[in-house]
C-alpha cells in the first residue's frame, strides 16, 4: 500500500467512509483513525498498531450532539469539565450506547469520548459524518507520533493517508477522567493538568494500579528502542555513563559535561508547557541516532511537569 501525506479532507473522508484507516492530526498527538461503526475498520486499527484487543479506543467526535449519540448519560462534573475543556485534550469515560461495538471498549461498558481541538480534524469528521475511533498512530508500546512524519516513519505502507495538520500543540495524550460509582477519577495523566481539573470539580481519586482499567497506565509504554534512563541529577548520570555514547534530553541550560549536538533542550526559563509539546519529537529523534543511552532529565513535579515524569517514567521501563 502507498501511504499518502495531504491536507485534503474530502480525500480522507471518503476513505473513512469506505472503512479505511487515516491518520489524523488533533492538539494531542497523531492519532489512527477508523469509523467507529465499522467492525472492519476497528479491526484494522488494532491490527495495524498491534494493539493487544483488550486495550479499547477513544472514540473522537465533532459536537455534543454526536456525543450523546454513542453515550447514555453524562454526569454534571463531566458536564462542567466538557464546558471547561472541550474542544481540548480531556477524555471522558461514559456509558457506552448499543451502537457502539464492544470491539472499540473492549467489552467494557464505559466508552472514552473527547472531543479534539483541531480544525482540520474536526472538518473532517464533520464531513465524514462519523465518529472516529483513534488510538495515537504508533505501534504498540513505541513512542507517540506528534507530526505528519512520526506518522509515516512508523506506519509507511500501512494506512493510505496521513492528515498533515503540523505539529501538535500539546503533545502530550488527553488527561483521562472516568466516573466509577459517580467519583470522578484520573485514569492518565495528560495535557491538562490534574491542578486544573480539580479547580473545576474539586479532589480528585487517583485510579488505582492494581484494577488498571485504562492500559495507558501500564508499565511499559512511550519507549524508544534505545534504553532510556530518567534522572535526578544529570551532571552526575553523565559522568557515570561517560564509557557510552549518550544522548541528553534536558531543559532550560546544556549540560557542560556534553557538547551541545548531543543535547536536546526541551524548553528554557520552566516553560514546561513547550517542553510537552517537543517531548515526543527530541525522543523520536534520539532514538534515530546512535547513541547507547538517552538519558532524560527529569522535571519538577507540579503542573504539566507531572503528566512529562509519568511518560518518562513509562518509557524507561
Ligand atoms: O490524546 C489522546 O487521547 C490521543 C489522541 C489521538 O486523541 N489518543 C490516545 O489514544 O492517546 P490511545 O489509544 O493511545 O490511549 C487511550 C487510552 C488507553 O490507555 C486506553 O486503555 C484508555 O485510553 N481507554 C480507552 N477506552 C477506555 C475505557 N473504556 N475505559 C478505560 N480506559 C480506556
Ligand atoms: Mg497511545
Amino acid at each position: 500500500m502507498i501511504t499518502e501525506i495531504g491536507n485534503d479532507i474530502h480525500i480522507a473522508a471518503e476513505l473513512l467512509r469506505a472503512n479505511k484507516l487515516v491518520a489524523i492530526p488533533t492538539e494531542t498527538v497523531y492519532g489512527l483513525a477508523g469509523n467507529v461503526f465499522s467492525e472492519a475498520a476497528v479491526k484494522q486499527i488494532f491490527g495495524v498498531k498491534q494493539r493487544p484487543a483488550n486495550n479499547p479506543l477513544i472514540v473522537h467526535v465533532h459536537n455534543a450532539d454526536i456525543l450523546n449519540e454513542i453515550v447514555r448519560s453524562v454526569p454534571a462534573e463531566a458536564k462542567i469539565l466538557l464546558n471547561a475543556f472541550t474542544p481540548g485534550p480531556l477524555t471522558l469515560l461514559l456509558p457506552k450506547k448499543n451502537i457502539v461495538p464492544d470491539m472499540v471498549t473492549a467489552g467494557l461498558p464505559d466508552v472514552a469520548v473527547r472531543l479534539p481541538d483541531h480544525n482540520l480534524t474536526l472538518a473532517l469528521m464533520a464531513e465524514a459524518g462519523l465518529p472516529l475511533a483513534a488510538p495515537s498512530a504508533n505501534p504498540y508500546t513505541y513512542i507517540s507520533p506528534t507530526s505528519a512524519m512520526h506518522v509515516l516513519q512508523m506506519l509507511n505502507g500501512k494506512i493510505p493517508y496521513i492528515l498533515d495538520g503540523g505539529s501538535c500543540k500539546f503533545g502530550l495524550e488527553s488527561t483521562i477522567i472516568g466516573f466509577p460509582k459517580g467519583v470522578p477519577t484520573l485514569y492518565r495523566k495528560g495535557a491538562i493538568p490534574i491542578e486544573e481539573i480539580e479547580d473545576k470539580i474539586g479532589k480528585i481519586k487517583l485510579a488505582t494500579s492494581e484494577k488498571v482499567l485504562a492500559p495507558g497506565m501500564h508499565a511499559k509504554h512511550y519507549s524508544p528502542k534505545t534504553k532510556l534512563i530518567v534522572s535526578d541529577d544529570l551532571e552526575q548520570d553523565i559522568q557515570k555513563y561517560s564509557h557510552q555514547k549518550i544522548g541528553v534530553i534536558t531543559y532550560n541550560v546544556y549540560s557542560n559535561l556534553l557538547a551541545n549536538e548531543h543535547q536536546l533542550l526541551l524548553c528554557r526559563h520552566d516553560d514546561f508547557k513547550t517542553a510537552g509539546a517537543n517531548l515526543y519529537g527530541a525522543m523520536h529523534a534520539m532514538d534515530s541516532r546512535d547513541y547507547d543511552i538517552i538519558i532524560v532529565r527529569k522535571f519538577p513535579d507540579t503542573g504539566i511537569g507531572i503528566s512529562i515524569n509519568d511518560r518518562l517514567s513509562r518509557a524507561k521501563a
